[in-house]
C-alpha cells in the first residue's frame, strides 16, 4: 500500500503569489483575492477535495532588492498588494468545517502577548483548525517600515525567535488551567481566578507581567509550522516545529533533508510537507501545450524581483552570464541553497531565469493526471515527505483539476484519503488533542 499523501494549497493573500505574470492569463481570477467570494469559493474547494489545509504565505515590507526599487513589484503584482492572511481566515472557517488554515505570521514586529491572543481568538472561532507558519521575515524593507534600520541578522532573528516561543508557550499552554473556566451561573463565578496565572518573563528580548486575555482555545497552541532549512533554522525546526516546509528539489537532496530533520527532532515526529507546482492535462502533450500557454502569461522581472528579495541578492546588477556571487546572505539561506542545486554550480541570471519557466523558483511538473499521481507517489516513497504544498498557477483551474481529477487518480492508487479524520487540524494530522512531552510548549505547561 502506499503511503497517504496529503495536500495543501500554498497561496497567498494577494495577486502575484509565486508564479508572477499569471494574473495576466484571461481565465486566472487571482485579482479578486480582494473579495469574500474568492476566499470563500477557494475554501468549498479544497474542502471537496480533502485537502488538509490552506496555507497562507505572508510577508511583511516589499521587494525592493532589484534595481533598489519596489517599481517591478508593484508593476507586477508581487505579492503587494497584499492583506493581512488572519483576517480572511474566520470567513472561510464560516463555510467549512474540517479543513485547517496554516497561518504565517512574522513574530519580529508584534508582541508576544498580542500575537498569542489573535492566534487563539483564530483557534476558538475555527474550532481548533489553525496552524501557523513561524517566520521572523528576511526583508529590510520591513524592518525600515517598522522604523528600525535593518533587520537583525540571520541567526540573531533565530534566538530572538526562540525565546519569543517560550513565552507564547506559557501564554498559551500555563495561563488559563484546564479547568479555570466555571460558567457557574448560581454561583456567579465565570471563571475561577485561582486558575489563572500570571505569566512572568524577564528575558534578552522581552519583558511581561500579565495573564493570557483568552481562555484556553481547542489546540491552545496552534499547530506549528516552520519553512527554514539552514543549520540554524533546522535546530530551531527540530526544537518546535511539528510541520516543516521544504522548498522542492530533486528526491534525493530533498530525502537527506528530511532524514536529517527527523533525526534532530527524535523522538519528536514531524511531518514535512514540499513546495510543488503542477500542470497536467488528459494527455501529456495537453499538459505541455498548456504549460506553453501559461509560460506566454509568466513575468521574468517579476520572478527576478522575487528571487532578488528572497536571496538578498540585486540582480540588477549582474550581466546576463556573469557568474553571481551567492553566499548564504541575510536573507532565506535555504533558498539561495536550493537555486545553486537548481542551476548548478554556475549560478549566473540567465541559468534563473531558464529556471524560471513560469515565472518562480520552482520547476513545475508536468504530465498527464495519471503520470503527475505515478510522481507524487514515487517521490513520497523517495523522499519520505508526508505530502505537499501546491503552489498556484492559472487560479482556479490549477486547483479544480486537482481536487476533480488528481485527488481521484491518488486515490484509485490507495494513496488519499476518502474521507477527513475527526478532530482538531493537530489531531487529523497527529492524532494527537496537544503537544506532548519533549515538545517545549508541553515542558510550559508545567
Ligand atoms: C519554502 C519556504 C517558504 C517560506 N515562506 C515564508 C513566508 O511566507 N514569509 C516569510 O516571512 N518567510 C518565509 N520563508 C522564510 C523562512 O521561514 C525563514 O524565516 C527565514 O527566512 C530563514 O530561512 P533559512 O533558515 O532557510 O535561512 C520561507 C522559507 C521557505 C524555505
Amino acid at each position: 500500500m502506499p503511503q497517504e499523501i496529503r495536500l495543501n494549497a500554498f497561496d497567498m493573500a494577494c495577486v502575484g503569489h509565486i508564479q508572477h505574470g499569471m494574473w495576466t492569463h484571461p481565465r486566472d481570477t487571482s485579482a479578486n483575492y480582494n473579495t469574500l467570494e474568492h476566499w470563500l469559493g477557494l475554501a468549498r474547494l479544497l474542502e471537496r477535495g480533502l485537502f488538509d489545509g490552506l496555507f497562507l504565505a505572508d510577508v511583511l515590507g516589499v521587494y525592493d532588492v532589484l534595481d533598489g526599487s519596489p517599481d517591478a513589484a508593484l508593476r507586477g503584482a508581487v505579492q503587494v498588494p497584499l492583506l493581512d492572511p488572519a483576517m480572511i481566515v474566520p470567513a472561510m472557517a464560516a463555510v467549512t468545517s474540517q479543513l485547517g488554515f496554516g497561518i504565517t505570521a512574522n513574530l519580529s514586529y508584534e508582541t508576544p502577548y498580542l500575537f498569542a491572543r489573535r492566534m487563539t481568538t483564530l483557534d476558538h472561532l475555527t474550532n481548533g483548525r489553525i496552524g501557523w507558519n513561524i517566520v521572523t521575515g528576511y526583508l529590510d524593507s520591513a524592518a525600515r517600515a517598522m522604523g528600525l534600520g535593518r533587520q537583525m541578522a540571520h541567526d540573531d532573528r533565530y534566538d530572538m525567535a526562540d525565546e519569543y516561543m517560550e513565552v507564547v508557550y506559557r501564554l498559551w499552554e500555563e495561563s488559563w488551567a484546564d479547568d479555570a473556566v466555571r460558567r457557574d451561573a448560581a454561583a456567579g463565578v465565570f471563571t475561577d481566578p485561582s486558575r489563572v496565572r500570571r505569566i512572568r518573563h524577564e528575558g534578552k528580548q522581552f519583558r511581561l507581567d500579565a495573564a493570557h486575555l483568552c481562555e484556553p482555545s481547542p489546540q491552545r497552541t496552534p499547530v506549528l509550522y516552520q519553512a527554514g532549512a539552514s543549520s540554524r533554522g533546522m535546530v530551531f525546526a527540530a526544537k518546535h516545529a511539528e510541520c516543516v516546509f521544504l522548498n522542492g528539489g530533486p528526491a534525493p537532496d530533498v530525502a537527506k533533508q528530511v532524514a536529517a530533520l527527523r533525526a534532530l527532532a527524535a523522538p519528536r515526529p514531524i511531518r514535512v510537507f514540499v513546495g510543488a507546482t503542477l500542470v497536467m492535462g488528459r494527455t501529456r502533450a495537453e499538459a505541455e501545450e498548456k504549460l506553453a500557454e501559461y509560460r506566454r502569461h509568466s513575468s521574468v522581472e517579476g520572478a527576478l524581483a522575487h528571487a532578488a528579495a528572497s536571496l538578498g541578492i540585486d540582480f540588477g546588477r549582474y550581466g546576463m552570464d556573469e557568474p553571481i556571487e551567492a553566499g548564504p546572505g541575510n536573507a532565506i539561506q535555504s533558498n539561495v541553497a536550493a537555486m545553486k542545486r537548481a542551476t548548478g554550480p554556475r549560478f549566473t541570471k540567465r541559468g534563473l531565469i531558464d529556471q524560471f519557466i513560469l515565472g518562480s523558483r520552482q520547476k513545475p511538473m508536468v504530465g498527464s493526471v495519471q503520470e503527475i499521481a505515478d510522481r507524487l507517489v514515487a517521490y513520497v516513497e523517495e523522499t519520505g515527505v508526508d505530502g505537499f504544498n501546491l503552489s498556484r498557477t492559472v487560479f482556479p483551474e490549477c486547483l479544480v483539476e486537482v481536487v476533480d481529477q488528481l485527488v481521484p487518480a491518488l486515490q484509485e492508487r490507495g494513496a488519499y484519503k476518502t474521507a477527513y479524520a475527526p478532530g482538531t487540524y493537530r489531531e487529523k494530522l497527529f492524532g494527537a488533542a496537544r503537544l506532548t512531552d519533549p515538545h517545549p510548549a508541553a515542558l510550559a505547561r508545567g
